[in-house]
C-alpha cells in the first residue's frame, strides 16, 4: 500500500460526516439548521412554520436553501466549525423514507438520534438505529424539545436500554423543572450552563452564562430547590450510571446523551462542541485488499446512492459517491471497479436548488454528485487507476412491502422489462420473480411506500409504460436456507415463494407471528434477512 501524506491526514482529521437519525417530527430540520446557524453557515434561522406550510412539496433540504439561500446539495451539507469540516448526510423524513435512508447510513462515520422527550424512542428511531448498530457506527442521542413537558431524563435513559439495547451515557444534564428546563450541566467540567431565550422560535445563536455548579450564584438565579435537585440527580448518575468509556462508544454499546431543545436553541452549541471533539473523523474502510486507510494517497470512493432527476426537463441520474482515500481532483481519471472501465471525473457536482456547484478538490469523508451515464450500481468501487480492489458489499435490506406489476399494455412490454431491470440496477425497488406462476409479472419489494410512487412515476415518463399494481399483504420477505423454494415449505403458500435476482428463493410473510411459526414447523430450515451470498 502507498504511503500516507501528512497534509491528507490533516484533512482526514478534521472531517466529521455523520447522518441525523429520528422519526418524522423528532426535530431533524430544525437541528440541521440551527447546526448551520452556530456554524456560521446562515445568520438567521428561519421559521419551521413557515416551511412546514409546503413540506410535502419539496425536501425539508431544498426547502432550507430556497428559503436561505445557502449551498446544500440534496444529498450532504457541508460547514465549517471551529476547524471542523462537518458533512451532515440527508436521510429523508418519512414521507421519502426508502432504502435509500438505510444506504446513506452506509457513507456516514456516525449517527446522531434525535429523540422527542415526549415521545421516547419511536418506530423509525429504531428501525434506522438497527442499520447504524450493524454498521458499528457511534451513535450520539440529543433529547429535543426540553422546551416542553416530556419523560423525565432518567426514565429516556430507561426507555433507551429497554427498547433499543444500548446504554446511555448523559454527557450533559437539563436544569430546571419538566416543561420549564433552563439550562444544561456540563458533567466533565462540572459546570451549569443557563440560556437566556433565543428570540421567536430561536433565531439568533442564544446567549447564555456558564459557571462552576457550586458557585452560589447559580443556585439564587434558579432556585435552591433546582438547585438542590440537580446535585442529587449527578450524584445518582455518578453512583449508578455507567463511566464514560470511549471505546464502548466507538463499538455502538454506550451512546453519550445530550439534551437541549433545537427549538429555541438551548443546549445546542454544547451540543455541536462536544459531538465534534468525540466523532469519529473517516477511518479505514475493508475491501478485498484489506483495510484503505483514509489517509492513503491513492484515491478511492463508493456509491451510495443513486438519484434520477424528477424533472423531465433534465433527464440525468446522479451517482452520490463517499470518497474513502486519497484527494479527489477534478478531472482525474479513476477506475470503475465494476466494469472495469476508466473514468475521467470531469464534472463532478455539487447539487443545489437553482445551481449546481463544480467541485475541484475533496477529501475522505466527502460527499460528490457524478453523472451517470447507466453505469453506475449501488456499492460500486471508484480507485485511483492501477488499482483494483472492491470495497466490502453493501448489506441488502429486506423490503417490507410487496406489489405485484405488470405493463397495462401488452404493446409496452419491452419498455417495461427494461424500465424494471434498470431500476433494479439503480436501488430503487428490488425485484423478485416466480418462475412457476404463469404470466408475465415482477414481485417488487420496497422499504417505503414512495418507492412504489417513483416506481410507477418513473415507468410512465421514462420509459412510456403504465403499470398495473396490486399491493400484496406481505410485510417481511426471509432468504431460505435448506430448501431451493421447489420443495413444500410447511405453513407458507406456494404464492409466497420468490427468488430474487441471484435465483435465491426467498419467502414472504404477512406478519412476524407467521414467519415464526413457519420457522417452528420447519427446524431443518433457516430464515435470513439478508441474503448469505451476494
Ligand atoms: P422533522 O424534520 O424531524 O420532521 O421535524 P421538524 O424540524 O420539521 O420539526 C417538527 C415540529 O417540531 C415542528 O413543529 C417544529 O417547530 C417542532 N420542534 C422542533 N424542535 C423543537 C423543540 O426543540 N421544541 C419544540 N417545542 N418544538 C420543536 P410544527 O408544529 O410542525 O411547526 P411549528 O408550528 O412549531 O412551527
Amino acid at each position: 500500500m502507498p504511503d500516507t501524506l501528512p497534509e491528507l491526514a490533516a484533512e482526514v482529521e478534521k472531517r466529521r460526516t455523520f447522518a441525523i437519525i429520528s422519526h418524522p417530527d423528532a426535530g431533524k430540520t430544525t437541528l440541521t439548521e440551527k447546526l448551520l446557524l452556530y456554524g456560521g453557515a446562515i445568520r438567521l434561522a428561519g421559521s419551521v412554520k413557515a416551511r412546514k406550510a409546503q413540506k410535502h412539496a419539496v425536501s425539508d433540504w431544498m426547502e432550507i436553501e430556497k428559503q436561505r439561500g445557502i449551498s446544500v446539495t440534496s444529498s450532504v451539507l457541508q460547514f465549517d466549525y471551529e476547524g471542523f469540516r462537518i458533512n451532515i448526510l440527508d436521510t429523508p423524513g418519512h414521507q421519502d423514507f426508502s432504502e435509500d435512508t438505510y444506504r446513506t447510513l452506509m457513507a456516514a462515520d456516525s449517527a446522531v438520534m434525535l429523540i422527542d422527550v415526549a415521545k421516547g424512542v419511536e418506530e423509525q428511531t429504531k428501525k434506522l438505529f438497527h442499520v447504524c448498530k450493524q454498521r458499528g457506527i457511534p451513535i450520539f442521542t440529543f433529547v429535543n424539545k426540553l422546551d416542553r413537558y416530556g419523560k423525565s431524563p432518567f426514565e429516556l435513559m430507561e426507555e433507551i436500554e429497554n427498547v433499543l439495547g444500548i446504554r446511555a451515557y448523559p454527557m450533559n444534564w437539563p436544569i430546571g423543572i419538566d416543561g420549564k428546563y433552563v439550562g444544561v450541566y456540563n458533567r466533565e467540567l462540572s459546570q451549569i450552563e443557563l440560556f437566556e431565550s433565543g428570540g421567536a422560535h430561536g433565531q439568533w445563536i442564544m446567549p447564555s452564562t456558564m459557571g462552576s455548579v457550586n458557585d452560589p450564584t447559580f443556585a439564587e438565579i434558579i432556585g435552591q430547590d433546582v438547585h438542590q435537585a440537580l446535585i442529587d440527580d449527578i450524584e445518582l448518575l455518578d453512583a449508578a450510571g455507567d463511566s464514560f468509556d470511549f471505546t464502548r462508544v466507538k463499538n455502538g454499546e454506550l451512546t453519550p446523551m445530550f439534551f437541549g431543545s433545537a427549538m429555541t436553541n438551548f443546549g445546542v452549541r454544547p451540543f455541536l462542541e462536544s459531538f465534534l471533539k468525540l466523532a469519529p473523523a473517516p477511518a479505514a474502510r475493508q475491501s478485498t485488499d484489506g483495510p484503505v486507510e483514509p489517509a492513503n494517497e491513492e484515491f478511492s470512493a463508493f456509491v451510495f446512492k443513486i438519484q434520477a432527476n424528477m424533472n423531465p426537463a433534465h433527464r440525468d441520474r446522479i451517482a452520490f459517491i463517499r470518497i474513502c482515500s486519497g484527494k479527489f481532483i477534478r478531472g482525474m481519471a479513476v477506475h470503475h471497479v465494476q466494469t472495469g472501465k476508466s473514468i475521467k471525473l470531469s464534472q463532478p457536482q455539487q447539487f443545489l436548488a437553482q445551481e449546481r456547484a463544480i467541485v475541484d478538490e475533496a477529501y475522505p469523508g466527502d460527499i460528490i454528485g457524478l453523472f451517470d451515464p447507466g453505469i453506475f450500481g449501488i456499492g460500486d468501487t471508484l480507485c485511483e487507476n492501477g488499482r483494483k480492489f472492491r470495497f466490502e458489499d453493501f448489506p441488502i435490506f429486506p423490503p417490507e412491502q410487496f406489489a405485484k406489476v405488470q405493463a397495462k399494455d401488452t404493446m409496452k412490454r419491452k419498455q417495461f422489462i427494461k424500465g424494471i431491470e434498470q431500476l433494479a440496477q439503480e436501488g430503487a425497488i428490488q425485484v423478485f420473480r416466480q418462475p412457476d406462476i404463469p404470466g408475465e409479472f415482477f414481485i417488487v419489494g420496497a422499504i417505503g411506500a414512495l418507492q412504489f410512487e417513483v416506481l410507477e412515476y418513473r415507468l410512465k415518463n421514462e420509459y412510456g409504460a403504465d403499470l398495473s399494481m396490486f399491493m400484496l399483504p406481505f410485510g417481511l420477505a426471509r432468504w431460505i436456507d435448506g430448501n431451493d423454494g421447489s420443495k413444500p415449505i410447511k405453513g407458507v403458500e406456494k404464492s409466497a415463494i420468490v427468488k430474487d435476482k441471484h435465483d435465491l428463493p426467498v419467502a414472504l410473510f404477512s406478519t412476524e407471528w407467521s414467519l415464526r411459526w413457519v420457522t417452528e414447523q420447519n427446524p431443518s430450515l433457516r430464515f435470513y434477512e439478508s441474503p448469505t451470498i451476494l
